[in-house]
């Protein structure tokens, strides 16, 4: 089957190197949407309209499966793109509320402004009954995708959000931006705290739903920005390169 994996940049990457250290085979599309980035200063209308257009392209260029690495995309437009796409197998990306409040009382959850407003995230929390901060993390993946993969100034914003969470009510840490999935191990090992990231359960769900995956490990790239090809032509053969050896 193959398989798309679409976000507004870096974020997805983290997936599909997830994805392709996993199976190490399967020819997969990555749509990085830089032009559009950050999705979560968009509103959802926009975000809908830019949404369908990617997966129409992503259908056009033979993908039977999309997976929106994207916490955003996902809690804003999901829906509306499998009613609109119904040949498509979509896959989606949520902040992993559940096992995080089953091993924590508290959770901090680090997510955009625009998936923080929605009521797919109010059902998912309504649902954990456990206390949830969400902090403002507007600046985060701005940082993320500016500076990537260096993460020097992102990893000081992060620190910056979560020191301002009141001492002793931090908790646990659940991802959710894929972006941030990048800073996981920063918040770790400064905090100390249990980090929860969707982004095993994204990949457990690709393997499950879209396997068989032919062919050698091969990333063929879509950049919405032609100024950033360059930088994600590299991370691309940096993940190929990781999993060949
Ligand atoms: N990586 C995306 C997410 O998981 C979008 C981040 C952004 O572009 O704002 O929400």
């Amino acid at each position: 089957m193959k398989i798309a994996i679409a976000d507004s940049g870096a974020g997805g990457l983290f997936v599909a190197k997830k994805l392709l250290e996993r199976t190490r085979a399967g020819k997969i599309i990555y749509f990085a949407d830089t032009a559009h980035s950050p999705y979560g200063s968009l509103s959802e209308r926009v975000l809908t309209r830019v949404m369908r257009r990617n997966c129409a392209e992503m259908a056009e260029r033979g993908a039977q499966a999309i997976v929106l690495a994207c916490n955003t995309a996902t809690a804003v437009c999901i829906d509306d793109l499998r009613r609109e796409f119904g040949h498509i197998v979509f896959i989606g990306t949520e902040p992993a509320i559940r096992p995080a409040a089953a091993a924590c009382c508290t959770l901090t959850v680090m997510a955009t402004p625009l998936t923080l407003a929605q009521p797919r995230f109010a059902a998912l929390l309504a649902r954990s009954g456990v206390r949830v901060n969400a902090p403002d993390c507007s600046s985060l993946a701005r940082l993320v995708e500016r500076d990537f993969p260096d993460m020097t100034a992102a990893e000081r914003e992060a620190e910056r959000i979560l020191s301002r969470v009141p001492r002793g009510e931090l908790g646990a840490v659940v991802i959710g931006c894929t972006h941030y999935s990048w800073l996981a191990p920063f918040i770790k090992k400064r905090f100390g705290c249990s980090v929860f990231d969707g982004a095993d359960g994204v990949v457990s769900n690709i393997v499950r739903k879209c396997a068989p995956f032919c062919g050698a490990a091969d990333i063929e790239l879509v950049v919405t920005d032609p100024a950033d090809r360059a930088k994600y032509e590299r991370a691309a053969a940096r993940i190929l390169d990781g999993i060949s050896r």
